[in-house]
């Protein structure tokens, strides 16, 4: 899928890009199916919420082997529809990807996350410079009554900004934006966006755009799967302690554009 250069000046000029319906019903249908099945297996690529032990996150769905591997979420993430877009807007053929996270929002009582830029945690990975997109798939229709990402649009162009570990409200150890430099940010800028959408909506997203998701009001949990795109030329440098495989990849090879056809393989969906 090539995107035009109206919509490559809009990226770089929002920090993103929406295109609803991407994936089919059938395609989000599969791709569910796989959440269920990989959600029932006992491995730390699936991080559980406390208390109801239901999984809130699951890791590394995009390789060919491992616990969590994945026959339609591999071939979606070398499908024209995600990769070739993520090379224009790296200008670079040579892409990998950094991680996979299909994170699911409870009904009534998951995990909010804060006001925050994704290179805030890359960067402490090693990873040089924020040249990385990330492909989100809505697997359920995304509402702001059910906890959809919010983008303050053009906020990417500030660059890194400082940031603190919060590891208490937010979903996971995250690095977040202090509460007076966030209101200073959204003084000068756009009203933040609600990226709402049926399931199969894409958005692409720079990795310093502030985003953040809040609660899930309604009565259905809420899917979501991100795809992060890094450049081969940006892999991360050595760093002490480094993340695990399923956060910080370490599979540098480059990829090359797939089949469209990202059930091929697939059993039949019934009816
Ligand atoms: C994220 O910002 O990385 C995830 C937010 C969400 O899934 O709501
Ligand atoms: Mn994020």
């Amino acid at each position: 899928m090539r995107l035009s250069d109206e919509q490559l000046a809009r990226y770089h000029r929002d920090g993103f890009l929406v295109f609803p319906e991407l994936f089919s019903p059938g395609e989000v249908e599969a791709m569910k199916r796989e959440l269920q099945r990989l959600e029932a297996i006992d491995t730390d690529h699936v991080v559980r919420e406390r208390g109801s032990g239901s999984a809130k996150t699951l890791y590394r769905v995009h390789e060919a082997d491992g616990p969590t591997a994945s026959s339609p979420f591999r071939a979606a993430g070398q499908s024209p529809r995600l990769l070739e877009p993520a090379q224009q807007l790296l200008d670079d053929p040579d892409l990998y990807i950094y991680h996979t996270k299909c994170n699911r929002k409870a009904a009534i009582d998951g995990s909010i996350w804060q006001w925050h830029q994704d290179y805030g945690t890359w960067m402490h990975d090693g990873t040089p410079e924020p040249t990385l997109t990330t492909a989100m798939i809505m697997l359920d229709e995304a509402s702001e009554a059910n906890g959809c990402l919010y983008f303050i649009p053009g906020s990417h162009r500030l660059g890194l900004l400082d940031a603190e570990l919060d590891d208490k409200t937010t979903s996971y150890k995250l690095w977040v934006l202090p509460k007076g430099r966030l209101i200073e940010i959204m003084e000068q800028s756009p009203e933040p966006v609600a990226i709402t959408g049926k399931p199969g909506t894409v958005a692409f997203f720079h990795p310093t755009i502030l985003h953040g998701s809040g609660h899930n009001m309604s009565r259905r949990d809420r899917w979501q799967i991100y795809y992060v795109y890094n450049r081969v030329a940006n892999r991360p440098r050595d760093v002490a302690n480094p993340r695990p495989d399923y956060v910080r990849s370490t599979n540098w090879t480059p990829l090359r554009v797939g089949s469209d056809d990202i059930l091929a393989g697939q059993p039949a969906l019934a009816g």
